[in-house]
């Protein structure tokens, strides 16, 4: 299938709902912008490996109350609803929701959350088991990705998951992003565009809002950052 290009906005970086719902205003958009692709097969064998990555970094077990920051359509929240007690999808585009409650609608353990862009306070504290955060850290500011690390301690039970991704500006694949991404001048750069993380970051991301057992895997274009609480 022919690569489409994402649709764009004109916002500041910030205004992540007013972006976030421009770029999913039908399901094509909705779909493109968060897989880069109309390809439903390949939506599916990604999420796939983002559940087998989930499996190996921080489990997944039938009791689990999971929660993701930025589930999109819900690409990996059909990967995990069957195997776990509870799948809670947060996202700050009303529009992704919508598209997410379609794609997730044979589920009855499946709950959709709207969140300001910069905190989780729909969510009590200590209610949830895992928290992941996948393919968003690119998308927002630093100080956002960190409040959202303190966000996922406050909603997580003790001994709780945490599990946190980017592309990697210290890996090869994820120098070739960058590079690409720096011929935008600066005034045409969409505000979705992906700025990377280094393993210091998200490590210190971690330790800084409490974590234990933090740990930090490179694989490819990504790093990803995970922990206890
Ligand atoms: C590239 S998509 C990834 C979706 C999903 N995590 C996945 O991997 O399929 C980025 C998602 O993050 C959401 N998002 C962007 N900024 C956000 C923010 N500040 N808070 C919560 N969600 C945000 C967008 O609406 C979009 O659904």
């Amino acid at each position: 299938m022919a690569r489409q290009r994402k649709p764009q906005t004109r916002f500041s970086r910030h205004e992540y709902k007013a972006t976030w719902m421009a770029l999913a205003q039908t399901s094509e958009q909705a779909m493109m912008s968060v897989t880069g692709s109309l390809d439903e097969d390949q939506a599916q064998a990604t999420a796939a490996h983002t559940r087998r990555v989930l499996a190996a970094s921080v489990g997944i077990k039938p009791d689990d109350v999971i929660l993701e920051i930025g589930c999109g359509i819900g690409r990996v929240g059909r990967e995990l609803a069957p195997r776990c007690q509870r799948w809670i999808g947060c996202d700050v585009s009303p529009n992704m929701l919508a598209y997410a409650q379609q794609r997730l609608a044979a589920f009855d353990n499946v709950e959709l959350v709207e969140v300001s862009g910069f905190d989780l306070r729909p969510i009590p504290d200590a209610s949830v088991d895992l928290v992941y955060c996948t393919v968003v850290f690119m998308h927002l500011d630093e100080w956002d990705r960190y409040n959202y690390v303190l966000e996922a301690r406050r909603v997580l039970r003790p001994g709780g998951r945490i599990f946190v991704d980017n592309f990697n500006l210290c890996s090869d694949e994820g120098w070739q992003v960058f590079e690409l991404h720096r011929q935008f001048m600066p005034a045409e750069r969409p505000p979705q565009i992906g700025k990377s993380s280094t393993p210091q970051e998200l490590e210190t991301y971690l330790r800084r809002a409490g974590f234990h057992e933090v740990k930090i895997a490179e694989q490819g274009a990504w790093v990803q950052g995970y922990a206890i609480k």
